[in-house]
């Protein structure tokens, strides 16, 4: 687990880059610079909502993701409530949706962009992967969108 300060200077950096590209697909740039910074991600990616369904937008991976999912997962609790939902064990979490086993913990972080719903999903290989230093900095990227 990183400590808290290592993990704001990859924010920082990433933020940095974020920033200063003339990369002109923000969701592709943030997906694939977050995914490998992070040595425990095992998925970052972007969902949004089309009528009772979630559809796989852009991603980093190490498996491919499902889409179209339904609403009641993390993703979907996130959109439904507007609220971001950090969650130490997903196997604790009732209508978990399984894409990749290895996920144990996951951050789902809901926004609006173009009057469209997306979620910044992130998937992690380890338990209670993700703290308040996360939301802030996610927060902060999902901004710059
Ligand atoms: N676990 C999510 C599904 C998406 S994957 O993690 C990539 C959920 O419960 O909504």
């Amino acid at each position: 687990m990183l400590l808290a300060e290592n993990k704001e200077k990859i924010y920082i950096k990433c933020i940095e880059s974020i920033k200063n590209t003339s990369e002109r697909n923000k969701l592709k740039l943030i997906s694939t610079l977050l995914f490998d910074s992070f040595d425990s991600w095992i998925f970052c990616g972007f969902y949004f909502q089309d009528g009772d369904e979630l559809f796989i937008s852009e991603y980093s991976a190490d498996k491919i993701p499902c889409s179209p999912i339904q609403l009641d997962g993390v993703c979907g609790t996130a959109i439904l409530k507007n609220q971001i939902q950090n969650i130490d064990d997903v196997n604790k979490f009732e209508g978990h949706i399984v894409c990749d086993e290895k996920s144990k913990s996951e951050l789902c972080i809901p926004f609006e962009y173009s009057g469209i719903k997306y979620v910044l999903d992130i998937d992690s290989k380890i338990k209670r992967a993700f703290c308040k230093v996360d939301e802030e900095y996610l927060l902060k990227i999902i901004r710059e969108i």
